[in-house]
């Protein structure tokens, strides 16, 4: 019997061996980007490609060789575009190898936008197996990946980063199967359709993995289905209790000061995490108002259904939470989140 478990272990590794893909060369066509390079028609910094483009309505794509690239990059052409990052198994984000990071905050850059890494102002775009970094630390608003645009699908990525990581602003848009790390308000926008689906979401310290800022009653969502929430390696000591799925972010209370924006009245908050895995060990109260004098949950829907993990045990949530039943939670899908037309847009091999 044991032999037999063996040789079924051996067999099942094997399973996952071939069923890894590697991407290690450039796709026809591709611009090509390699640290220190010094072959005509290649480019050294992911920036020096897409400046490259063709502003024009033209499909594009680049192939980033393996390093780490210290830039901020800004994308706005029109026509679509697509990333891709060297791995050998493009189905995680855990054998990644090109990296672009860059350490700055919202103060010093003037807005949570312009302190992002990559800053995707445009629609129709994909990246895949590319890690985003902001490593400006504890602090302040620093914006690994900064997303604006509309139909844009991130595949097998990491974000890294501690406050405000990710900024999924306004769009649709979908995470699948990579890696988001960060400790206050990390995953966080207005106006976002966001799908997170299948990815490890590490928790780096005491905050909040969403701030969800919808500004009005209207159809825009974060819907999270089958993440799995761990301590990331690193974590402060402060990770252990302190940390929720989300609270809701009022303009007011976030932008006093550098980043006022006048006049923007916030309703918060709608936010659906599906079939989660805790390991983290969050607050028994997993949700939270966004401070005691400002709690801004009147309009919160904020709803969880099969939360499971040793991260969540002893579980009691506010009254402002929901906890959905199953057909309840059949309702908030990738279709609801981002629309019913995503397969003509995201690739649907990474849907979990
Ligand atoms: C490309 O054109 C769009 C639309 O006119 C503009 O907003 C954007 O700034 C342009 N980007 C570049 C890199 O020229
Ligand atoms: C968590 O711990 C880190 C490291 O000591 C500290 O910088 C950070 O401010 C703490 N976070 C909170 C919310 O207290
Ligand atoms: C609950 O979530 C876990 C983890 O994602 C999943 O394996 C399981 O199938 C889910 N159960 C139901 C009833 O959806």
């Amino acid at each position: 019997m044991f032999r037999v478990l063996n040789y079924l272990t051996i067999y099942l590794s094997f399973l996952h061996i071939v069923h890894a893909t590697s991407r290690t060369s450039p796709p026809t066509g591709a611009k090509i980007v390699r640290a220190g390079t010094a072959n005509s028609g290649e480019f050294s910094t992911p920036s020096a490609a897409v400046n490259s483009l063709p502003n024009d309505s033209s499909s594009q794509s680049i192939f980033i060789y393996p390093g780490t690239y210290t830039e901020q990059v800004s994308i706005t052409r029109v026509g679509p575009l697509t990333i891709y990052g060297y791995t050998t198994d493009t189905s995680t984000y855990k054998n990644n190898q090109a990296t672009i990071q860059f350490g700055l905050d919202a103060g010093q850059a003037g807005s949570d936008d312009a302190s992002g890494t990559l800053r995707i102002h445009k629609d129709n775009f994909k990246m895949y197996n590319v890690n985003v970094k902001n490593t400006f630390g504890v602090g302040s608003q620093a914006i690994a990946l900064s997303q604006y645009g509309d139909r844009v699908g991130i595949y097998g990525c990491g974000l890294y980063g501690y406050q405000d990581t990710l900024l999924a602003e306004q769009g649709a848009q979908v995470y699948l199967r990579g890696y988001i790390e960060g400790a206050t308000d990390f995953i966080f926008g207005q106006r976002g359709q966001a799908y997170f689906g299948g990815n490890t979401i590490g928790v780096k310290g005491a905050g909040w993995v969403t701030a969800s800022g919808r500004s009005s009653d209207d159809s825009t969502s974060y819907v999270f289905n089958a993440n799995t929430i761990v301590t990331a390696s690193g974590a402060f000591s402060n990770a252990t209790s302190r940390q929720y799925f989300g609270r809701p972010w009022s303009n007011y209370a976030k932008y006093v000061g550098i980043h006022a924006r006048s006049g923007e009245a916030h309703i918060p908050g709608r936010v659906i995490f599906k079939n989660t895995v805790v390991t983290a060990p969050f607050n028994t109260a997993l949700w939270s108002e966004w401070s005691t004098s400002t709690p801004n949950t009147d309009h919160v829907f904020f709803a969880d259904y099969n939360t499971s993990g040793g991260g969540v045990s002893g579980a009691s949530r506010p009254s402002f939470a929901t906890v959905l039943s199953a057909s309840q939670a059949a309702a908030y899908t990738i279709s609801s989140a981002v629309g019913s037309d995503y397969t003509s847009w995201v690739d649907t091999s990474y849907v979990v």
